[in-house]
């Protein structure tokens, strides 16, 4: 048995002082409740977490993030980073986005610090399923599905993967899903179609859906069967 101090300031995340802060302020849980007293006795395997992360776990972390506009999806910089959407006691745990999302888009960023998923998630073998709600300056139509779904040849000759373009009631917005991840791809595809995007926001990856619930800039772990989805992909 040790104090709740003590074990946190043993993960190296924190020093004494930190973690006595932490426990009064409230963000330390012992078995799932709120423990303000640093005095409190643990045993070396009692869950403790932190803002809800389970500390000194070397278990893999899953996140979704509705990223709002304005944030690049790296995890260093002088810009605002997703990662600094997140509660500190994430900074230390090696997360980092799967894949990129412009600084200008919006929506489903997942974030994890498993290599290897992230890794299986992004290879261009795997054609993982992105979808995206999209809306250009012009009008879309049957020929931009027609053409979306043979595959777009793109201004430098890159010929695209064939996708999916699904037409809504207002013409120039529409759900596009695509099965690679190059560059600005939706982008360039609208713009080798001569209709520009105006907006753009990913609600879907690999089978998961961004959570409605989320604010911009709000995030989540994600479910276990969301992360089964995942490793199924
Ligand atoms: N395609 C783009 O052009 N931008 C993104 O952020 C994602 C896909």
């Amino acid at each position: 048995m040790e104090r709740l101090d003590k074990r946190l300031a043993a993960t190296g995340q924190w020093s004494r002082k930190e973690a006595k802060e932490l426990i009064r302020a409230g963000r330390v849980a012992v078995m799932g409740q709120v423990c303000r007293s640093s005095e409190e006795k643990v045993e070396e395997d009692t869950p403790v977490t932190v803002d809800g992360v389970a500390i000194g776990a070397d278990a893999p972390v899953y996140l979704m993030l509705h990223k709002p506009s304005g944030v690049v999806s790296a995890t260093e910089g002088r810009e605002k980073t997703v990662l600094d959407l997140l509660p500190d006691a994430y900074k230390a745990m090696g997360l980092f986005p799967v894949g990129r999302l412009d600084k200008d888009t919006e929506g489903l960023l997942l974030l994890t610090n498993d290599g290897p998923l992230a890794h299986r998630l992004l290879s261009p073998r795997h054609h993982v399923d992105k979808v995206y709600y999209v809306r250009v300056d012009g009008r879309l139509d049957q020929a931009d599905v027609e053409a979306v779904s043979k595959g777009i040849l793109l201004g430098d000759g890159y010929q695209c993967l064939p996708g999916e373009l699904e037409l809504l009631e207002n013409e120039n917005a529409a759900y596009i899903t695509i099965r690679e991840g190059k560059y600005h791809q939706i982008k360039r595809m609208m713009a080798a179609r001569g209709k520009p995007v105006t907006y753009l926001k990913r609600i879907k990856f690999g089978g998961v859906e961004l959570d409605k619930q989320l604010e911009q800039g709000g995030w989540r772990a994600l479910t276990d069967g969301e992360i089964a989805t995942l490793f199924r992909q």
